[in-house]
């Protein structure tokens, strides 16, 4: 594990090839329930150029109507997905003063994605860290502080990292300049995905029932 300081802690490979293609192939199974959406900007109402899911009691949304939490999918109002016990272990063991994690988004970059700079402040509290998995293709993660505009540091997460914010950096400005595509064997077709796993509220959340 390499402590970046101030609560960021990056563990290199935490899952091994046969772990990530596990979850992998939850991350499948998750997709075909609850299908890759396209999120866009609140105020101009552009896309993101990544695409977006989620599993968990809650799941990130971003439309025309703001940035949000929601308990059910935006495009087919079906709840969201159970989270992976693997990814529940995972909590566990690199969050462990935090009560359970409520939130799983998931991030699907082609190889032109990126992600610019952002805070994750959409929870109501900020105790519990944010919980980060990469599979697939290498991309360079930049983090800089809490404050926009100040200094930056880049480095890259590869398929089976760990990254976890915590700490004085809970709120530390973060993004994705750039995929690498063809760095991994993973994904069927080049690519990345990222797993965001987060405490949304400190009070528990009642998971909603699927109808079908
Ligand atoms: C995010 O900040 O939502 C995603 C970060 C990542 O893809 O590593
Ligand atoms: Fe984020």
């Amino acid at each position: 594990m390499i402590d970046l300081g101030g609560g960021v802690l990056l563990y290199r490979e935490y899952f091994d090839r046969e772990a990530q293609i596990a979850l992998r192939d939850a991350v499948r199974d998750i997709v075909l329930q609850a299908p890759l959406f396209q999120p866009t900007m609140p105020k101009t109402g552009k896309a993101l150029s990544v695409k977006m899911s989620n599993c968990g009691a809650l799941g990130w949304v971003a439309d025309r109507q703001g940035y949000r939490y929601q308990s059910r999918h935006p495009v087919t109002g079906q709840p969201w997905p159970t989270m992976p016990a693997m990814l529940q272990e995972l909590w566990v063991n690199v969050a462990e003063q935090a009560p359970a994690p409520q939130a799983c988004l998931i991030n699907y970059y082609e190889p032109g994605a990126k992600m610019g700079l952002h805070q994750d402040r959409d929870e109501t509290m900020f105790t519990a860290p944010v919980v980060s998995v990469s599979l697939g293709d290498t991309c360079r993660f930049r983090i800089g502080g809490v404050n926009r505009g100040g200094a930056t540091q880049s480095f890259k997460l590869q398929s089976g990292d760990v990254l976890v914010m915590g700490g004085e950096q809970r709120l530390a400005f973060h993004g994705v300049d750039r995929i690498y595509p063809g760095t991994s064997t993973l994904l069927k077709a080049p690519g990345r995905i990222n797993l965001t796993l987060r405490r949304v509220h400190e009070e528990p959340v009642e998971t909603e029932q699927r109808l079908v």
